[in-house]
């Protein structure tokens, strides 16, 4: 027997469980909806990201910074609601919001707490009812609805909202329990892998990054699959103990990761320099033996890149950095040069779901009406934010998927009375 009714029950307390309820209620204020999270404060995720200031969304958003489902799905669902929306409702709601490199927008304040706070009190205003310590552990479909089992009581309600997430950092709550219930429900579930996570490397490959640790520095990292370059990020990559992290490294994650998942043959290269490629850079070495004869290695190379990588560099290549620039044989420079433009990383893995900030795969996006994020095999049934199979590249992409989808989510539910 059911405890309390509901028309509209969402699960999940993440940003798109808490937009798609305050934008519901907002839209259709007569609707009873409710809240559920397992956890006792929601909003865990939000709080640690963008290094605990929350890269809100960015100024441009398009279809094409996501990967997973159909692209002309993913952009419907951005044009409902774009990132010029998602900022002037924050802003509206005291949250201003300024830009930093690569369009990323961040509070003023720097705070991610604010933008929980600002996102709990707007759903209270909105008369959302919390349930919040209260953990969904069992979904019965019903005639007209749904029964929410938690552990000691039931809700029911004509319409759900799945918001659970994906598995990225689990101790937030989102621990993939979403997928099996979904699965559950009829829904096909695209085998997931991290996604935004750093990368391991193997120790055992001669690879610079245990002596480079700590050492940050530009560079174009290349995914090749089955022998063609299929994805090429540039950014700063950040040398770590376990393998390389930082932007770039957190780019090209998701295509390495999945490649492997689908059994393919990848690799990736790091160019170091990445203003050159083969010719010019040996050109350059070329003329500085000619001009700088006297000059250590190093210290060329030490105009290149950070000092640390240009030595760790000279010896992956054999060459002894503390000779002079007119010593260096033509094989050397050669050796040299291919390992600043094109360094291979053998990379072993990911850190795995705990250090990943977003999930790759999830519930197909095929399965989903781009208009309405109404499920098409289970009537009722609607899906929001990372659950689904669509992940952003860094830089505020993945939270704008949650604003947007919660708003085309909401949209509809507050037009099925
Ligand atoms: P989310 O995982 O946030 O929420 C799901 C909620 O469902 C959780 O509160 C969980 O407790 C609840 N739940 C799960 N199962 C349940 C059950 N059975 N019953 C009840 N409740 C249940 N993105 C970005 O755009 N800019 C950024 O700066 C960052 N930075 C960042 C840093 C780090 C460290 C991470 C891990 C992630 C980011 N991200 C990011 C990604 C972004 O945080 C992520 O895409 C969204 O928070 C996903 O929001 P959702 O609401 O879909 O899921």
């Amino acid at each position: 027997m059911a405890d309390a009714s509901a028309d509209v029950a969402i699960i999940g307390a993440g940003a798109a469980g808490l937009a798609t309820a305050i934008f519901t209620r907002s839209h259709a204020p007569a609707l009873t909806v409710r809240l559920l999270d397992g956890a006792v404060r929601p909003g865990a995720k939000i709080l640690v990201s963008g290094g605990s200031r929350c890269n809100v969304t960015n100024v441009e958003v398009r279809e094409d910074d996501f990967n997973g489902g159909s692209r002309a799905a993913i952009r419907r669902v951005l044009r409902a609601f774009t990132a010029a929306d998602a900022r002037a409702w924050f802003e509206q709601r005291g949250l201003a919001l300024h830009e930093e490199p690569h369009g990323k927008l961040f509070p003023d304040s720097n705070r991610s707490r604010d933008v929980v706070d600002l996102l709990l009190d707007a759903s209270s205003r909105a008369g959302v009812r919390h349930h919040f310590g209260e953990r969904v552990i069992e979904i019965v479909r019903l005639g007209q609805g749904f029964d929410l089992r938690v552990t000691d009581r039931t809700y029911r309600a004509r319409r759900i909202v799945l918001a659970t997430g994906g598995l990225s950092l689990p101790k937030t709550g989102s621990d993939g329990w979403g997928y099996d219930a979904a699965r559950a429900l009829g829904h096909t579930v695209v085998p997931t892998t991290p996604a935004l996570v750093p990368l391991t490397i193997d120790d055992s490959a001669g690879s610079p990054h245990r002596q480079l640790t700590g050492v940050a520095q530009p560079a174009r990292i290349d995914v090749q699959v089955d022998g063609r370059v299929a994805t090429r990020v540039d950014g700063a990559m950040l040398w770590t103990h376990f393998g390389i992290s930082g932007p770039a490294a957190l780019d090209v994650s998701r295509h390495w990761l999945r490649a492997r998942l689908e059994g393919r043959d990848v690799t990736l290269a790091a160019n170091l320099v990445p203003a050159h490629r083969f010719e010019t850079l040996d050109a350059h070495l070329v003329d500085a033996a000619r001009t700088r004869p006297r000059a250590r290695i190093e210290t060329v190379l030490a105009d290149l890149v950070p000092t640390s990588v240009a030595s760790a560099i000279a010896a992956h290549a054999s060459v002894a950095a503390d000779r002079a620039m007119a010593e260096l044989t033509r094989d050397q420079r050669r050796a040299l040069v291919h390992a600043l433009v094109a360094l291979p990383l053998a990379i072993t893995g990911s850190r795995g779901y705990n250090y990943a900030e977003v999930t790759a795969g999830g519930v197909s996006l095929a399965e989903i009406d781009p208009g309405t994020m109404t499920s098409r095999v289970c009537p009722g049934l609607s899906l929001v934010g990372e659950i689904l199979d669509v992940d952003g590249r860094l830089g505020g992409f993945n939270f704008q998927w949650a604003w947007s989808s919660a708003w085309v989510a909401a949209r509809h539910l507050a037009s099925t009375r």
